[in-house]
């Protein structure tokens, strides 16, 4: 079937505010027309044009697929027990990472893809319908490029994190690992990898070290973004903006000077609230951002040490329980936001010419989504124009 109508939308997110009211581009009695694969035609229920196929929504809101621009899916055997020890009063560092890069290069392509398939599909029936994946956990030319080849059959959005942490066999050698990201690393993976992104903090890469490893990157033709300023206020921020990252990520410390260069950049602030709750860190100051109208998103951060969650309503409702957004600034930065971090015009919006990626929800607005925390609010998800 290549024509479908899905009317009786009691409220309809487009995220376009030229086709509806506010940001979020609301209609109400809405209905929307899907035309292999993409959406050709919003508006009004009343005025819809006939199709092959007409589907009745029966009142529920709809809105955008999530896009969840930063995930670690690539890895082998979970770290519940160091969740349970944080839980008991340890805190996070970057060196849990070691265990999970143990583990995943004794573990099968087999073991590594089913591992990731199953976190695609748990995110894809929440609601995720563009997934950005990241390797990291192999962290040897051999073992980061088969990552990327296997998150490569899961997603387009597929980034070298080659850059995680320095494996235990350079230990103190740190700068003759970013030779062989530089040298090696980078020209075998680069046919897998659309991103470049670089772990710049505490107990990973310096500021000159990332620089140097996200230049190279980009010299190959790979797009930067970074995981900036998630264990302590450092330079990241600065360096994403110097670069030209498409986003830094976590951000759980900023100053007023990283504010100002937001505003003024391209570069999208990607919060993930996930890893603040499980590992029991403060929140950042999201508010600030906002207010300052510096354009954010939201994603889950999915990875077997600080975050294993693939829920974004679970993000959506941290951000807007704890981070103080507005239901309605957490559900445009989980979906336009997300969108925008990965330099994407095809998702994240429900406007002619976008790809029919979209949930139906049970309820008949969006606020649920922060308002019932816990509940499985998804009714439908549709994805290039089908169902799933
Ligand atoms: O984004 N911060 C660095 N990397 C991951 C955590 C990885 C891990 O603990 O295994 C993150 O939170
Ligand atoms: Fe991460």
């Amino acid at each position: 079937m290549s024509q479908c109508l899905i009317k009786n939308i009691g409220l309809l997110v487009t995220n376009n505010p030229s086709l509806g009211k506010t940001e979020l581009g609301l209609i109400e009695n809405a209905a929307l027309l899907i035309e292999h694969g993409k959406i050709t035609w919003v508006g009004a229920s009343e005025s819809a044009p006939t199709a092959e196929k007409t589907m009745d929504a029966a009142g529920k809101a709809v809105i955008p697929g999530f896009v969840d621009s930063h995930n670690h899916l690539i890895f082998a055997k979970d770290r519940a027990e160091e969740f349970s020890a944080r839980m008991k009063g340890e805190s996070y560092s970057a060196g849990g990472i070691a265990t999970t890069v143990a583990a995943t290069r004794q573990a099968s392509d087999d073991d590594l893809l089913s591992n990731a398939t199953r976190l695609v599909h748990e995110g894809l029936h929440s609601g995720t319908t563009t997934v950005e994946i990241k390797s990291g956990y192999g962290l040897t030319v051999k073992d980061e490029l088969r990552s990327l080849q296997i998150a490569k059959q899961l997603t387009e959005e597929t980034t070298f994190l080659g850059a995680h942490v320095v494996p235990s066999e350079y230990k103190g050698k740190a700068d003759e690992y970013v030779e062989l990201i530089c040298e090696q690393m980078i020209s075998k993976v680069k046919p897998y990898a659309k991103w470049i992104d670089v772990f710049c903090d505490k107990g990973a890469f310096t500021t000159e070290q990332a620089r140097k490893i996200l230049l190279a990157g980009k010299s190959a033709g790979l797009r930067p973004r970074l995981h900036a300023n998630q264990l302590e206020q450092g330079d990241g921020i600065t360096l994403g903006i110097e670069v030209g990252a498409a986003s830094v990520d976590h951000i759980s410390h900023f100053n007023n000077g990283d504010i100002e260069l937001l505003k003024k950049s391209k570069t999208i602030a990607t919060f993930l609230p996930g890893a603040e709750f499980s590992t029991r860190s403060s929140y950042p100051d999201a508010r600030r951002m906002l207010d300052a109208g510096v354009s954010v998103a939201l994603a889950s951060d999915c990875n077997p040490g600080s975050s294993y969650t693939t829920n974004m309503p679970f993000i959506i409702a941290l951000a807007v329980r704890d981070m103080h957004f507005t239901p309605e600034q957490a559900l445009w930065s989980a979906t336009k936001g997300g969108g925008l971090a990965l330099q994407r015009d095809d998702v994240g919006h429900l406007s002619p010419g976008a790809k029919a990626d979209f949930v139906i929800l049970k309820e008949s607005s969006y606020i649920h989504l922060a308002y019932r925390p816990g509940v499985n609010l998804i009714d439908e998800v549709w994805q290039h124009g089908k169902r799933i």
